[in-house]
């Protein structure tokens, strides 16, 4: 039997693997990158400047493959409607479900539309939304994390629930072809990962945050709130640094009473502070001690070990993950 992948007729591509939109870590030359191999590229756009995002997207139009662009809708979408204007084919949300003048703005444009969800009662919610494809996130994802279940659970609970139609992508944990090829067993239509693209040439994460997650064990990140500055009350995964651990030898105190609170960690590329406790991760251009900042990663980070080009990265995992379904006798 031959495996068909209904992520990739819907959505115009020839790999069902996602790049997560990983904030402003996930640029153009990211998304450009796994687009052009066949995966679907995306950009973080939640902080992104209308006119950036215009430049973006234009940019990106002219490669002639479908990628996304991302909003986290516990923050204000300022530049969706440039990013629709511009043309994106595909605009995905996590941290909340778009309301009904969104909907209806997307749809107006023409574009697709992906829901990231933690629940499976968020996936039914995104479903009724009219979702072109839903995201299961598991509790194992880097970055923040809406759910409180472990990816397997989740996702057979929502492939239970939701219409056989509707495409469900999975996402949390997931760093090689045996993961992917285990999700896609498990019900799911293409799968989604952040991690693993964060530590490829094109992303523009700092080199120090990217030697950082080719040198871990396994159990080396937690799921945590102490990085909290800039995005309050949201749990996310992190690699376990200094930073980490001086909290949690502190016990764990709330904003003000916390270790080291208030020095600046870092600068921008603009030579702004970065205090301790920020949410922003490390990117190119940042300087001082960077790896103090919040090192988002997700719990199958033990198993990168390299910074490949990203269409490296999306071919070798897809043709693992293809080598994984074959022993399992499941693809001619
Ligand atoms: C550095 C980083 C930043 C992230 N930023 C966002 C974001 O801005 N919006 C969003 O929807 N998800 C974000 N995520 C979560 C991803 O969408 C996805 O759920 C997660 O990367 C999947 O888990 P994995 O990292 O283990 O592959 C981020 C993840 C990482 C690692």
């Amino acid at each position: 039997m031959r495996l068909h992948y209904r992520l990739c007729d819907r959505f115009g591509l020839t790999i069902p693997i996602v790049q997560a939109p990983t904030a402003s870590i996930a640029g153009p030359e990211l998304a450009a990158a796994v687009s052009a191999a066949g995966g679907l590229g995306s950009l973080g756009s939640t902080w992104t400047s209308s006119d950036e995002i215009d430049a973006f997207v234009r940019g990106l139009r002219w490669l002639g493959s479908p990628f996304m662009v991302n909003y986290a809708l516990s923050f204000v979408p300022a530049s969706l409607d440039a990013a629709l204007n511009a043309g994106a084919p595909v605009v995905g949300f996590s941290w909340g479900l778009p309301d009904r003048p969104v909907v209806d703005s997307v749809r107006a444009a023409n574009a697709l539309m992906m829901i990231q969800v933690g629940s499976v009662e968020g996936a039914r919610m995104a479903e009724d939304a009219g979702a072109d494809a839903v995201i299961c996130q598991g509790q194992e994802a880097g970055g923040h994390v809406q759910s409180t279940t472990p990816l397997r659970v989740l996702l057979e609970h929502v492939r239970n629930e939701l219409r056989a139609e509707t495409i469900v992508i999975a996402a949390g944990g997931l760093t090689t072809g045996e993961d992917i090829a285990a999700a896609i067993l498990a019900g799911a239509d293409g799968v989604m990962l952040g991690t693993r693209f964060v530590a490829t040439q094109e992303s523009r994460a700092h080199l120090d945050y990217k030697a950082a997650l080719c040198d871990v064990g396994e159990d080396e990140t937690s799921l945590t709130v102490c990085f909290d500055g800039g995005w309050s009350h949201s749990p996310h995964r992190v690699l376990r640094n200094s930073s980490l651990k001086a909290w949690e030898a502190a016990g764990c105190p709330p904003p003000g009473a916390r270790p080291g609170e208030g020095e600046t960690v870092a600068l921008s590329a603009l030579g702004e502070p970065i205090l301790r406790y920020d949410s922003a991760a490390p990117r190119q251009g940042m300087q001082g001690s960077v790896t103090e900042m919040a090192l988002y990663a997700g719990t199958g980070v033990h198993n990168i070990t390299s910074v490949p080009p990203a269409a490296e990265v999306l071919r070798s995992l897809w043709s693992d993950a293809l080598a994984a379904m074959r022993g399992a006798g499941t693809i001619g």
